[in-house]
């Protein structure tokens, strides 16, 4: 396999545009590391077990892995052959795709809220990121060694009572963050996917084994993995079907401005399996791994919030053989794994100022990295200081994820499953996906038609509905 002779695009230096002849990515792998940095992170490991502990396990779950079966794969096959088809940052390729097929000007919304909804999320985004990258510190001093569940909890909510401690460390992260989409993302993404990620799944796995020989493993996997059927709600499967989007980095552009740089033959599905399949598991494992530790310490509530991770995984750090090292090292590799991510929140929107605006990549990232730290104080703030000022039941931090993942990413999603199943023309599609089987492009035809948009709908109504009704 050649390696990488081409430049990715988000590589492409100084101008970072790509015009005419695109670079393509050698080998579809490149596409299976970028967008496995993409959807791995803070989605996985810190969100996925708090929201599904807050809306009761196992029926959730269930509706998290069906809307990533029914919805979220089909709709990441889409993204990537838009992406490939269009060949430039997303408001540009659902130009030229609306174009193309003839339709009004009203579909380059696509591009737009995908946009914005990625800066939305990456303003809290680093907050959260924040956390990890100072309980890097904490564990490596020591603070948590012996430490019984009450102490650790005390810790944990004397940092959210500090603004000025999480302003300093989302300033960090969001700086780390500029620097690599500043210079270019694969040669860093390519390191932390191909090095880290395995090195986080062996950890989590470590700590699986740890709670399942000193935490409450048995009543951790009845929880997950039960059908609890009266603890969900519409409003919780809301949360589902926005969860599949968020942690499949989906209806945002992310996946579609790296679709952009796929080879012309790279065969689309096999390569999104690969990337739903890495994403999944590591969800799992990550609830695997906590959700004992909260059972076999009553203090901790399985629906105690975004806290969960920074409360259960430090008590087991801190008293384990070892813990002093492992967890140092897991919160790098947390801040790793939410650095891969954040990259890919932010680059669709530079892409589209370097290309149609005449930005340089540095003037377009701290007015885009600018714009979303502003936001994101908003975040650090409702953490203490604002934590009472709510709006319908949200305070500012929950009202951006609620917007952004419930709202928003299912929103763009739909409208993307309706573009590529309902009006690109069927031979324009078959085309993009020539190298799947007759059956296989059939199959997935269909349920990008009629199943992921009527799952969407049904569930994006019937959701918004009760949630504030
Ligand atoms: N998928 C990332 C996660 O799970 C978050 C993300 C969402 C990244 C949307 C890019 C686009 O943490």
């Amino acid at each position: 396999m050649a390696e990488q002779q081409q430049q990715s695009p988000a590589e492409v230096d100084g101008s970072g545009s790509v015009p005419g002849g695109h670079p393509v990515w050698s080998s579809r792998w490149t596409f299976v590391l970028a967008a496995t940095g993409s959807a791995v992170g803070l989605g996985n490991i810190w969100k996925f077990p708090y929201i599904a502990g807050e809306n009761g396990g196992g029926a959730f779950v269930l509706v998290y892995l069906l809307c990533i079966l029914l919805v979220g794969i089909p709709v990441m096959v889409a993204e990537v052959m838009l992406g490939r088809r269009g060949r430039q940052s997303p408001i540009n390729t659902m130009r030229r795709l609306t174009t193309e097929a003839g339709l009004e000007r009203h579909w380059h919304a696509i591009g737009w809220l995908g946009v914005i909804a990625g800066l939305m999320i990456l303003s809290y985004y680093a907050v959260i990121a924040g956390w990890a990258l100072n309980y890097i510190g904490k564990m490596a001093s020591g603070a948590f060694q012996g430490a019984s569940a009450d102490q650790v909890a005390i810790i944990f909510a004397d940092l959210l009572s500090d603004p000025k401690a999480l302003i300093l460390w989302q300033t960090v992260f969001m700086i780390l963050t500029l620097l690599v989409v500043i210079g270019g993302v694969t040669r860093g993404l390519g390191v932390a996917v191909r090095i880290l990620m395995p090195v986080l799944f062996v950890l989590l796995l470590i700590l699986l084994v740890f709670g399942i020989q000193r935490g409450d493993f048995a009543q951790a996997v009845n929880f997950l993995f039960s059908f609890n059927y009266e603890a969900l709600t519409w409003a919780g499967v809301l949360e589902a079907m926005g969860h599949a989007f968020f942690t499949l980095s989906l209806g945002m552009g992310a996946i579609m401005a790296y679709g952009a740089y796929m080879p012309e033959h790279a065969r689309i599905g096999r390569t999104v399996l690969a990337v739903g399949f890495l994403d999944t598991v590591v969800a799992l494992v990550a609830g695997l791994a906590i959700f004992p530790i909260v059972f076999a310490n009553p203090s901790i509530a399985p629906g105690a919030g975004p806290g969960l991770l920074f409360v259960s995984l430090p008590i087991a750090f801190g008293n384990m053989t070892g813990g002093l090292l492992f967890g140092s090292l897991f919160f790098v590799l947390v801040t790793l794994a939410a650095w891969s991510s954040a990259i890919s929140l932010i680059e669709p929107a530079v892409a589209y100022l370097i290309e149609s605006k005449k930005f340089t990549r540095i003037t377009a990232n701290l007015l885009l990295g600018g714009i979303a730290w502003i936001v994101g104080l908003g975040s650090v703030l409702s953490f203490n200081i604002w934590a009472e000022k709510q709006v319908a039941g949200f305070n500012f931090f929950e009202f951006m994820d609620f917007l952004t993942s419930s709202v928003m990413l299912p929103l763009t999603g739909l409208f993307i499953a309706l573009f590529a199943g309902w009006l690109m023309r069927p031979e324009t599609v078959r085309s993009e996906l020539a190298d799947e089987s007759g059956r296989v492009f059939a199959s997935w035809y269909w349920i990008l038609r009629y199943v992921s948009p009527i799952a969407v709908g049904i569930i994006f109504v019937m959701g918004l509905y009760k949630t504030f009704s």
